[in-house]
């Protein structure tokens, strides 16, 4: 068994229409419900989680969710809450870039739901990362410290097992993947911050993840790095095959 259980997450973002989700979750499930050794968590639009939680009844397959807001009901128009996610995503990805920058998600909104989520029983994905100005300026590890520690304001315990994604925001979407020695880099230094933060058992037991246009063909090297624990997937993942073959290469990568 080993120390972390490296985890593949499809992010599907704002795409696919309902029947097509349901034959993407149908045909990933039949693909990958055999491969041991590694967590795959699917996060679908909203409005199909419900479908794909009874499509992955009995499937080893996780789910997630791509969005929540911290307060448990009230007059809060759009918003889905994080009671209302809980019994069917085990995941929720926090602090994605996009939600960020295109949204308007401040550091401190991150806290608000990394501490919702985790009362409620899930697990946080959450997602750091530089812009590209700030890496030419040489600030890429303090911009991951603040939005880490910013993110954990008033956390006593992260649990074990957590998962952090690293994502430069220049490589989302872009077609321009970190290079493994870069992204392990930067993989290390969270891993370095959580123990700062923590504690050593908590450290050796978080999943890192990298994130940022992976691909079938660029995964098994960053899925070589010591401290790259698994990737967060976006535009790869609408595709069954290639996610397929994601799985299958970072499971090969790390001798699951
Ligand atoms: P990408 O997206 O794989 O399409 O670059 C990654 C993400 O946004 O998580």
């Amino acid at each position: 068994m080993p120390l972390r259980t490296p985890v593949v997450a499809g992010n599907w973002k704002m795409h696919l229409g309902r029947a097509p989700a349901r034959d993407l979750v149908t045909a990933l499930r039949d693909a990958l419900g055999g491969l041991r050794g590694v967590e795959v968590v699917l996060c679908p639009p909203a409005p199909w989680l419900a479908d794909a939680h009874d499509l992955l009844a009995g499937s080893p397959l996780h789910l997630g969710a791509q969005h929540v807001y911290w307060e448990p009901h009230g007059a809060f128009t759009g918003e889905v809450s994080a009671a209302m996610l809980a019994g069917i995503v085990q995941y929720v990805i926090i602090g994605h870039s996009e939600r960020r920058h295109r949204f308007g998600e401040r550091d401190e909104d991150t806290a608000r739901k990394l501490r919702a989520v985790l009362e409620l029983g899930m697990q946080p994905m959450l997602a750091i990362g530089e812009l590209r100005e700030q890496r030419e300026a040489g600030e890429t590890v303090t911009v991951l410290r603040r939005q880490l520690l910013a993110a954990w304001e008033g956390l006593e315990r992260l649990p074990a097992r957590s998962i952090i994604a690293y994502e430069p925001v220049w490589a989302i979407g872009t077609g321009l993947t970190a290079t493994p020695a870069m992204a392990q880099d930067a993989c290390a230094h969270v891993r370095a911050i959580v123990e700062e933060r923590f504690d050593a058992a908590t450290a050796e037991t978080c999943r890192v993840l990298y994130g940022g246009s992976v691909t079938a063909d660029n995964v098994a090297t960053l899925a070589a790095e010591p401290d790259i624990d698994g990737v967060l997937v976006g535009g790869a993942s609408l595709d069954a095959a290639a996610f397929t073959a994601i799985c299958h290469a970072v499971a090969a990568a790390k001798g699951a």
